[in-house]
């Protein structure tokens, strides 16, 4: 499905972007992938490549904008080009009302989930080809305003914004730019958000992954500004 195509996912040592590497690299892509430290995404690169495929794994601060361009410039160097681009990474910041929301960790969110988001696009997209394809991962506070949600939900409302901002941006260019809700999964992040929640409840990342390669593959052409909610995704 993704035979030839480089994809760069961020935020991959973990939950969703790790299993997003492994399903795109199962499916025959060379991957980019990348975390804030080494220790936390080199093992995931020895599990991709484990699997035959090729893999470019950096530490990389998605808010810093020289990790950014060392990153880009790493993975041109590498594969000459992006075919797809996951904007996954992100934090949850705390879990408190605006009230109390502290000014130091509103701007750590708001760096990592949006600007982040911004600066790997933006390095990006002049080395992604006609068909490119690039993916934003919201989430169910990014349409709704909930109370101690905080800076992650409005990050999130950013990203919708951005996401429809880069489709309209690039439709001339034959790139396109989707939103996608992953709903609730099993990982650190929803461990964190919602202590009290039994883990075994939600599904896994792994079993979350056909939106996405779906919008990474070609059968997703001139589908752009689209926002999905990847647990309701049913292929055509
Ligand atoms: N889990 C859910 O239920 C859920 C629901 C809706 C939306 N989402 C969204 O889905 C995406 C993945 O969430 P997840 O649950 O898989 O989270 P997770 O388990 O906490 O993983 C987050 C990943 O992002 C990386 N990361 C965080 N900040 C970074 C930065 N500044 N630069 C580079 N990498 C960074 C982390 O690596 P390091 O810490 O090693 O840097 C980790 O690999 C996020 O955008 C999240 O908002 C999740």
């Amino acid at each position: 499905m993704l035979e030839g195509k480089v994809a760069m996912i961020t935020g991959a040592s973990q939950g969703l972007g790790r299993a997003l590497a492994h399903a795109y690299a199962e499916e025959g892509a060379k991957l980019v992938i990348n975390a804030r430290r080494e220790e936390s995404i080199r093992p995931v690169a020895g599990e991709i490549e484990k699997k035959g495929a090729e893999v470019l794994a950096l530490a990389a601060d998605v808010s810093v904008s020289e990790d950014v361009r060392r990153l880009v410039d790493a993975a041109v160097e590498r594969f000459g080009r992006i075919d797809v681009l996951v904007n996954n990474a992100g934090v949850l910041g705390p879990r408190v009302e605006i009230l109390e929301y502290p000014e130091d960790e509103w701007r750590k969110v708001i760096d990592a989930n949006l600007t982040g988001l911004y600066l790997v696009s933006k390095a990006a997209i002049p080395h992604m080809p006609e068909g490119g394809s690039i993916i934003n991962v919201v989430s169910g506070v990014s349409v709704e305003g909930r109370a101690e949600w905080g800076a992650y939900s409005v990050s999130k409302f950013g990203v919708e914004g951005l996401s429809q901002i880069l489709a309209a941006e690039l439709k001339e260019r034959g790139i396109r730019s989707n939103a996608v809700d992953p709903g609730g999964m099993r990982t650190d992040m929803r461990a964190a958000a919602y202590p009290e929640e039994d883990p075994t409840t939600r599904i896994t990342p792994e079993e979350n992954t056909s939106v996405f390669l779906y919008l990474a593959s070609d059968e997703s052409e001139g589908v752009t500004g689209k926002r999905f909610k990847a647990q309701e995704f049913q292929k055509a």
